[in-house]
């Protein structure tokens, strides 16, 4: 594991011990719930650019998978429609940026997905992967979220977090 990984997989630990047992998981706002799984996969990546053995990278190539698309399918669905539908120009111009380049994390997944696990075109997909999701999840948390912050209440977003859960569970995983 990278030293980035190391650092991030221990903070998630402190992280855990400081999250009250009693905290319904539906009561949380969406931000809270989009940025812990962000930082979920922010560590897959890590150890999926770090992994050298073709099984490794397969098995790590799964995890993200079955955590990322049902993340995105759920994002698109319930925030990026929610700031897509303002009045505001640049909260939609940001919506229209979040799809697109979710599709261009998709296309990377099916690349890994047909690229040989041992080949030096999966360890550059890898990397590619990571920089554009470091990317969005970068611009992500300040713009997209700004326009969460100042166009939604505490209540309504912690109703995102349960049409958002909601959401995931209905997403198909491609194989
Ligand atoms: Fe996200
Ligand atoms: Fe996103």
């Amino acid at each position: 594991m990278s030293v980035a990984g190391t650092i991030r997989a221990t903070s998630r630990k402190m992280g855990n011990v400081l999250t009250p047992a009693t905290y319904a998981e539906g009561d949380m706002d969406i931000l809270t719930k989009l940025k812990k799984e962000h930082r979920e996969v922010q560590l897959l990546l890590d150890q999926l650019v770090d992994a050298e053995s073709a099984t490794e990278r397969k098995s790590l190539l799964k995890k993200i998978r079955a955590a990322l698309v049902p993340h995105s399918r759920a994002e698109e669905k319930v925030v990026y429609d929610a700031v897509r539908a303002l009045k505001d120009k640049e909260a939609r111009q940001d919506g229209e940026e979040g799809y697109l380049e979710h599709s261009l994390a998709d296309r990377m997944l099916a690349t890994l997905g047909k690229a040989s696990a041992a080949s030096i075109e999966f360890a550059a997909a890898a990397k590619v992967l990571r920089e554009l999701l470091n990317h969005h999840i970068r611009e992500e948390e300040s713009n997209i979220w700004s326009d969460v912050k100042d166009n939604f209440s505490d209540e309504e977003r912690e109703r995102m977090n349960r049409d958002f859960e909601a959401a995931k569970k209905k997403v198909k995983i491609p194989a």
